[in-house]
C-alpha cells in the first residue's frame, strides 16, 4: 500500500547483511551438485531431500545455535570466484529493488580459509560483484570482514596478517572494516582485543555482533575493549539505561535486524522490539536483513515488519534513514549525495 511505496523509495543504507546468508536452497543444491560436494544423506537428514524440504527447515529455528550450523554447512558448496560472485550479485540485485542506495556487507573469511580457498579468492568474488552493483546501479558498496568467535583469537589473528599482507586493506580494496560474529555467548568481546587493536592501527573501522544473545555486558566490551565504532544488533542495550545513554550520546549506531530477531526467538513477536524506547531515548539505529534468505526477506520485508508493528510517521522514518546515512563508512562526498 501506499507506506509501502514510501519505504521502498526511502534512500536506504544497509549495514548489516552476511553475503554467505544469501545462500537459498536452490543456490545450495546447484552449487552442491556444480562442484560435486555432498551434501547431508537425506537418508538420516530428510531436509536434505529437495529445496522444498529444506525451505521449510530454514522456517523454523530454535535459536542462534540452530541457525549457524545449517548456516556453516551451506557455505561449504562455495568453491570458486565465480560462486561467491553469483552469491553477493544475488544480493545486490535484491537490494537495489527493495531501494537500497549504500550497502557494506559482511563476510566470513574463516568459513572459506579453513576449507582450502584461498581469502583472495573470496575477495575477488565479492568485490566483482560490488563492482558490477556500482556501475550498473549506482549504488556504493564495501565489505566487512569478521572474525568467527567460537574460533580461537590465534586464528583471528592469522586472518588479519592474511588480510594486511595480501592488499585486502589497501586502499583501494573494498574492505573496510573488520566485524566479530557467530555464537555470541560465551565467546565474549574481550576475547578478540589483540585482531582489533591491529586493525585500528591499521586504520580500518571496527564493528562487533553484540546484544542479540548476549547481555548488555557484550556490547560495552565491544566499546570500552574492541573500540567500536558501531554495534551489530545491540538488541539488549535496552535494558541498561546508563549505557543507552552513553550510547545515545555518542551516536553509536545499532544495526538492528528486526526479522531475524523474530526467527532467532530473541523477541516473540517485532512489537517486542525496544524501536521505540530507541527512537525517544536518542538511539542512532539502521534496519537491516541479516541473513535475507533465512529470516523472511531482504531489507525492505524489514522496514515494513517495523512499520506493521509501530506505526511510524514519515518523518520518524526520514530521522531513520538519516541516521543510516550519517552512520556509514563512506565519503563526506558520497554522504551529501545520499541525502
Ligand atoms: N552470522 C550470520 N548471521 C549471524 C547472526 N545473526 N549472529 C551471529 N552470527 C551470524
Ligand atoms: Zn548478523
Amino acid at each position: 500500500h501506499e507506506m509501502h511505496a514510501f519505504l521502498r523509495a526511502l534512500p536506504k543504507c544497509e549495514h548489516h547483511i552476511h553475503l554467505e546468508g544469501c545462500l537459498s536452497p536452490a543456490i545450495l543444491f546447484h552449487l552442491a551438485k556444480k562442484n560435486s560436494i555432498a551434501l547431508p544423506d537425506p537418508a538420516l537428514r530428510p531436509e536434505y531431500t529437495s529445496v522444498k524440504t529444506l525451505e521449510q527447515r530454514y522456517e523454523k529455528f530454535e535459536s542462534l545455535q540452530d541457525f549457524l550450523d545449517c548456516h556453516y554447512l551451506a557455505m561449504s558448496v562455495l568453491m570458486d570466484a565465480a560462486d561467491f560472485e553469483m552469491l553477493a550479485w544475488t544480493y545486490y540485485e535484491n537490494a537495489h529493488a527493495d531501494g537500497v542506495h549504500h550497502a557494506e556487507a559482511f563476510f566470513d573469511p574463516q568459513s572459506h580459509t579453513t576449507r582450502g580457498i584461498p581469502l583472495e579468492t573470496v575477495v575477488q568474488g565479492y568485490e566483482a560483484a560490488g563492482r558490477r552493483a556500482e556501475a550498473e546501479f549506482g549504488m556504493s558498496t564495501s565489505l566487512i570482514l569478521c572474525f568467527l568467535r567460537h574460533l580461537p583469537v590465534e586464528s583471528a589473528n592469522e586472518t588479519l596478517q592474511a588480510a594486511a599482507s595480501s592488499g585486502v586493506f589497501s586502499k583501494d580494496s573494498s574492505v573496510i572494516a573488520v566485524g566479530l560474529d557467530s555464537s555470541e555467548v560465551p565467546f565474549p568481546p574481550h576475547l578478540f582485543q589483540d585482531p582489533y587493536k591491529q586493525a585500528k592501527n591499521l586504520g580500518i573501522h571496527r564493528t562487533a555482533h553484540a546484544g542479540e544473545e548476549g547481555d548488555p555486558s557484550y556490547i560495552r566490551q565491544a566499546l570500552d575493549l574492541l573500540d567500536c565504532e558501531r554495534i551489530d544488533h545491540g538488541l539488549r542495550l535496552a535494558e541498561d539505561a546508563d549505557l543507552m545513554r552513553e550510547v545515545a550520546s555518542r551516536k553509536i549506531l545499532l544495526t538492528l535486524c528486526p526479522l531475524s530477531n523474530v526467527y532467532l526467538r530473541c523477541v516473540d513477536k517485532i512489537a517486542d522490539l525496544p524501536i521505540r524506547r530507541f527512537l525517544d531515548a536518542g538511539v542512532p539505529f539502521s534496519l537491516n536483513s541479516d541473513d535475507p534468505v533465512y529470516f523472511g526477506g531482504y531489507i525492505l520485508n524489514n522496514y515494513c515488519a517495523v512499520q506493521e508493528a509501530f506505526n511510524l510517521s514519515v518523518e520518524e522514518w526520514r530521522s531513520i534513514a538519516r541516521a543510516s546515512i550519517e552512520g556509514s563508512w563512506i565519503s563526506q562526498k558520497r554522504r551529501s549525495t545520499l541525502f
